[in-house]
């Protein structure tokens, strides 16, 4: 039903809409230090209509987008964390369809990793949103 094509769908974020021009989580800046797993660096993007909610403070709406850069202690690039809210996808869990990318935009994780899933349901009620949970 859901026919997310891993590969291509990171060339639409890299090179077609690049999240690098999107706005930053709001109010944040780049290459936040913090824990495993997603540590030891991170700049959080969201796409203009997840960025307009979250100033309003209202819930993520479908189409949402959120690129995670997690980045090695040299800073290196180490992979993109990225969820999109997708309408019927996966109701149990928020509709959230999760991507895990290497640099080279090959696939670590795709669909709904059940690793990716536990962890993040301890923000349940927050949309499965970890961040800003933890420091
Ligand atoms: C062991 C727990 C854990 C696991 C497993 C985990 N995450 Fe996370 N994730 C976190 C925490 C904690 C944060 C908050 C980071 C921050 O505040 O900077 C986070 C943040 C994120 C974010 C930024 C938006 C948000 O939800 O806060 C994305 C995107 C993300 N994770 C994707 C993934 C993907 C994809 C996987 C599986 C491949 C995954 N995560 C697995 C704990 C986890």
């Amino acid at each position: 039903m859901f026919g997310l094509d891993g590969p291509k769908f990171f060339l639409y974020l890299t090179k077609d809409t690049p999240y690098t021009r999107w706005p930053l989580w709001p109010g944040e800046g780049r290459d936040r230090p913090a824990g495993e797993p997603h540590g030891p660096y991170r700049t959080l993007y969201v796409n203009p209509a997840a960025s307009a909610a979250l100033t309003r403070g209202e819930p993520l709406p479908f189409g949402s987008l959120l690129v995670m850069e997690n980045r090695a202690a040299d800073k290196s690039l180490r992979n993109l964390a990225v969820r999109i809210k997708l309408k019927g996808y996966h109701p149990e869990a928020g509709d959230w369809y999760w991507f895990l990318f290497s640099p080279d935009g090959s696939l670590q994780a795709e669909g709904k990793p059940g690793t990716c899933i536990a962890c993040h349901s301890g923000a349940k009620d927050r949309d499965f949103v970890m961040h800003g949970s933890v420091r």
